[in-house]
């Protein structure tokens, strides 16, 4: 942990503190994305970090850029509704206007998780068999891989991922079930009874595939993942 005490005149008595109201919040809301490996341009996972950016912080949470959460409120309120309540907004914009008071000093809960799954480790992780080279320069058309899971039998997926080998140049990537009899690589297909063959996707923003207890998206036996990858170039090979 990279937290350093601050010392500060008459200490960090009153107000929010980082340690017991605003690492909570940080943790659940912005790190998934703001931490090493991940979307966010910059980590929130330290103490240093956030009072870093305090005033940036508060004013993206005040007019709701950040957390990132387009659906409009007036439609329903979504399970993984990524929005700030109230009274959490408050709780930021008082700790910055304070001075970002820490609180207890290396008392907060371990905000670095690190890089890897979001989804916990996976069962089975299947890698994309060929190396793909991103050319420096231009449009590149989006690119199809097929793997092959090998599934004997019907296999019902809880929580899938896809995790970019470069993060950089992988601009979004659909992963899509593909059966055994099929042949051109444009083709899509229809499975189950809501007749979705889309497994999973990674665009920016998104997170993994994780289904609730008792909800699985099924991959018939014998078929296929078919992933198609648009790379976007950026200036280097
Ligand atoms: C779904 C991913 C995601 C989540 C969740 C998220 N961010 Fe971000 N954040 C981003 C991305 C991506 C950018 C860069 C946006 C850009 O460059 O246009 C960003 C940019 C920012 C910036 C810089 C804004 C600026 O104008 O310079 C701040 C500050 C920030 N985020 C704070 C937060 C805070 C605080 C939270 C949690 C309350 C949070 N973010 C949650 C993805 C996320």
């Amino acid at each position: 942990m990279l937290h350093q005490p601050t010392p500060r005149a008459g200490g960090p008595a009153r107000g929010d503190v980082h340690t017991r109201d605003i690492a909570p919040i940080l943790a659940t809301h912005c790190l998934p994305c703001h931490r090493p490996g991940e979307i966010g341009p910059f980590t929130l996972a330290s103490f240093a970090d956030a009072r870093h950016r305090a005033a940036t912080i508060a004013e993206v949470v005040e007019n709701g850029t950040m957390p990132p959460w387009h659906a409009a409120p007036e439609h329903g309120r979504f399970r993984n509704e990524r929005r700030l309540t109230a009274g959490q907004k408050q709780l930021i914009a008082e700790w910055a206007r304070l001075g970002c008071p820490e609180g207890e000093p290396g008392r907060s809960p371990d905000l670095s998780p690190g890089t890897g799954w979001r989804i916990g480790t996976p069962n089975a992780v299947y890698p994309i068999p060929v190396e793909f080279p991103v050319p420096a320069e231009g449009l590149i058309e989006y690119q199809h891989f097929v793997i092959d899971p090998g599934f004997t039998a019907d296999t019902w997926v809880q929580a899938a991922e896809v995790r970019p080998g470069n993060r950089r140049v992988v601009h979004h990537c659909n992963v899509f079930l593909r059966p055994p009899t099929a042949t051109g690589k444009d083709e899509l297909f229809e499975t189950g009874s809501l007749g979705s063959t889309n497994l999973v996707a990674f665009t920016p923003g998104s997170g993994p595939d994780e289904l609730p207890d008792g909800m699985a998206k099924l991959i018939p036996a014998g078929w296929r993942l078919h992933l198609i990858v648009h790379y976007t170039a950026v200036g280097t090979p």
